[in-house]
């Protein structure tokens, strides 16, 4: 809109300059035309006019002069006749005379000259033509007579042609406007809208339907979009050609594509319905306008690129400010929305619930039990209430959406939903149910203070399949159990029988993307850290959601305990945590909050210098292309999680390594260090141990990290995410 705007502004003002000029030149000429003829006129009638004075004033009879100057003047409906004499008084003057004029100098110097003038003047009665003839009686000057025509009316004249234009103007720049509008509108805004849509169908392999065809001048291109369409969609049946074909050879690596394939042949068609709390697309209202991000947490990112090939449907909380806005009637929206790939559909809970059921009992109790990172539990009552409440409406959704298909399999995702098992199947005993438990299972001992464990047990069990991420997590459940319920546990195929119903339980390590869609990008920008103030030749990394699990307040005195032991590199190494920020409803994450900002205040008031913070905290949620950049650019990462399920950023930054250098600190307490062995180990609780575990990656040989990138890269790419939701979908397939 804006570019029709601009060319229409350019059109008018070039139109209006050129008619403009025409007009200026119009009125020149048409002025010059009207004044010569009111000179010719007033000539010849000052002429006829002086034959009848010239005899009175050689009389010298004032009288008879001014009845002849009243008669020729009213006759003759002229503005003003004269008579003046020699000296240049006047002799007689008629009434009509106008008032004003500068005539008398006009009068002497056509006496003195002997010779007519004539001059443009203004008057009382406006524009005049001032003519004057020279009087005569026997060859001598005797006086002059002054003749006064009105010239107003060329004016008028000149006046009109002005308006006339500017009338015909207007009227030619509304014509000019609206046809230019329709011009660009029409002739390319529309064919160049349809051909980016022709062009968005075409890269999603889509039919481009008549409609999207480009008319007129775009007409040749549709041809070439043709060929690309058919050239892309032959490139798609060969690569799941070879998908397919790699189904078969157990080496090779898994990718999306070979996912879409396994999926094809292990599911048969049976649809894939993934249900989770948190939801991969998150609309929000800024500014007035409808904005979407991706929010921060390991299961959205592993879990996105899954239903890019299952290609099903998710449902998940809308917690957007705009989510009912992007999405249908339904709940329903298309994701992701560049590129539609999958179903996402909305759940919408009330405040309270959210209050009882999310921050509540699930970050409030069930987070803390499993993570034993030393922070009690809350169990209260109303939490509980809440939670099962929200569960019994997620499952209520669920089971709506699951009307009328036959066998569906469903991916419940995470502790928020651990009843929603038990709720599905006893509504819906056809389907395949599998849990998968993102963070740790706890000992039997600490799980036993939950005061709701049985209920948990027995949603949970409800699923035929129980994924944890580790097999010591595995055990700590089928523990559990065995402490907790009246059930028969075979320890052989890692089942649990309860209540006549049978679920399996089994360690699925979930992994990222990898090689991802896009491969990294080599060569980072690092005007990034410029733009940070980080000017130090060593980059050390954090990344964490603000979360008391993630250890920040651990490693940052691991950072200070190594600038204490080794000043030589104060002032050459940088550490820059990433943190997005989480759960800010939960008071202990906004306590939390503090402590690390304060933490980080305290260690660059300690070292810092006029050029060097040592510590760069930067609260907030960076994209996944940014991180990428800065993952490039650390020498070493710390991942330094007092426990967690797995984490995922030890296996970004691994990925993103392609030069296979870099150092990876990692907890010994997260799940990733059973799959990450050429990771540096730390206990994270010993400050000590990280203080040694970054000496050591600053200083370790080329060869050795590659040796041990290598290894974790190899272990990353062999079970990527595609490979982990294949394992967990056939297994789940397979049950029955
Ligand atoms: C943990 C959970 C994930 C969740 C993430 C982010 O990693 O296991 O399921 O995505 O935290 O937490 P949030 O509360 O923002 O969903």
């Amino acid at each position: 809109m804006r570019q029709i705007l601009g060319i229409s502004a350019g059109v008018v003002a070039t139109v209006s300059l050129i008619i403009a000029g025409f007009t200026f030149n119009q009125a020149n000429q048409e002025q010059l035309a009207l004044s010569s003829d009111l000179q010719y006129r007033t000539r010849v009638l000052a002429d006829s006019l002086k034959d009848s004075v010239e005899p009175s004033l050689a009389s010298r009879s004032t009288s008879t002069t001014q009845r002849i100057v009243d008669r020729l003047s009213a006759n003759e409906r002229i503005a003003g006749l004269g008579v003046f004499d020699s000296s240049g008084e006047a002799v007689a003057i008629s009434k009509s005379f106008p008032t004003g004029l500068e005539r008398r100098t006009l009068v002497e110097n056509a006496m003195d000259q002997d010779t007519s003038l004539g001059a443009f003047m203004q008057s009382s009665a406006g524009n005049v033509y001032v003519f004057i003839d020279v009087l005569h009686q026997d060859d001598h000057v005797v006086g002059a007579l002054a003749l006064v025509q009105s010239a107003s009316y060329i004016d008028a004249a000149i006046a009109r042609i002005w308006t006339d234009n500017a009338l015909r103007l207007i009227l030619q720049l509304f014509l000019f406007g609206a046809a230019i509008f329709v011009l660009v509108k029409w002739v390319f805004l529309q064919p160049i809208q349809q051909l980016s849509e022709a062009m968005r169908l075409a890269r999603r392999g889509e039919p481009v339907p008549e409609k999207n065809h480009v008319s007129g001048l775009f007409n040749p291109l549709n041809t070439e979009i043709s060929k690309i369409t058919a050239s892309l969609r032959q490139a798609r049946a060969v690569a799941s050609e070879e998908a397919r074909m790699r189904l078969e050879q157990i080496d090779s690596p898994w990718t999306a594509e070979r996912l879409k394939e396994f999926i094809k042949t292990s599911a048969r068609g049976r649809p894939i319905f993934v249900v989770s709390n948190r939801e991969p697309y998150v609309h929000d209202m800024i500014n007035g306008e409808i904005k979407y991000r991706v929010p921060a947490g390991g299961a959205v990112t592993a879990l996105e690129s899954v239903m890019h090939a299952a290609q099903g449907t998710w449902l998940a909380h809308g917690s957007g400010t705009a989510d009912k806005e992007a999405a249908d009637k339904d709940g329903k929206i298309r994701v992701p929305p560049d590129e539609p790939q999958y179903t996402l559909k909305r759940l919408w809970l009330q405040k309270e619930d959210v209050d009882g059921y999310y921050n509540g009992f699930s970050n409030e109790a069930l987070w803390p039990l499993c993570h034993m990172a030393h922070v009690r539990p809350l169990f209260r009552k109303e939490d509980w209430t809440a939670y099962r409440k929200v569960n019994g409406e997620f499952a209520k959704s669920l089971l709506s959406e699951i009307r009328g298909v036959e066998r569906p399999l469903i991916l419940v995702q995470d502790y928020h939903l651990a009843l929603l098992p038990a709720l599905v199947k006893s509504s819906r005993p056809d389907a395949k149910v599998a849990i998968f438990w993102h963070i740790p299972w706890p000992s039997a001992e600490s799980f036993s203070i939950c005061p709701w464990r049985k209920e948990i047990l027995q949603g949970m069990l409800g699923a035929d399949l129980i994924g944890f991420h580790t097999q010591q997590y595995c055990n700590n459940f089928l523990d559990t159990v065995g402490s907790e319920l009246e059930s028969r546990i075979d320890y052989e195929r890692f089942s649990i029988f309860q209540a006549g119903h049978e679920a399996q339980v089994k360690p699925f390590p979930i992994s990222i993307a990898f090689p991802g869609t896009a491969e990294p990008k080599t060569g980072a920008n690092k005007n990034v850290l410029e733009n940070l103030g980080i000017r130090s030749p060593y980059l050390a990394l954090g990344v964490d959601r603000l979360d008391y699990t993630k250890g920040i307040l651990e490693r940052l005195r691991g950072v200070e305990f190594f600038f204490d032991k080794h000043p030589t590199y104060r002032e050459k190494l940088t550490f820059l945590q990433i943190s997005s920020p989480t759960r800010e409803s939960v008071a202990k994450y906004k306590e939390y909050s503090k402590e690390v900002s304060a933490e980080a205040e305290r260690i660059n008031q300690k070292f810092g210098t006029r050029s060097w913070r040592p510590v760069v905290l930067e609260k907030r949620t960076y994209s996944h292309r940014e991180l990428l950049e800065l993952y490039e650019l650390a020498h070493a990462c710390l991942v330094t999680s007092l426990h967690d399920g797995m984490n995922l950023v030890a296996k970004e930054y691994v990925a993103a390594r392609t030069k296979e250098d870099g150092v990876l600190i990692l907890s010994m307490f997260a799940g990733a260090s059973r799959d990450l062995r050429g990771a540096l180990l730390v206990n994270p609780y010993s400050a000590e141990e990280t203080a040694d575990a970054l000496y050591s990656a600053i200083t370790m040989s080329k060869s050795e990290q590659h040796r041990r990138m290598k290894s974790m890269r190899d272990s990353v790419q062999d079970y990527n995410i595609y490979r982990w939701a294949a394992e967990l979908i056939k297994t789940l397939a397979t049950l029955g």
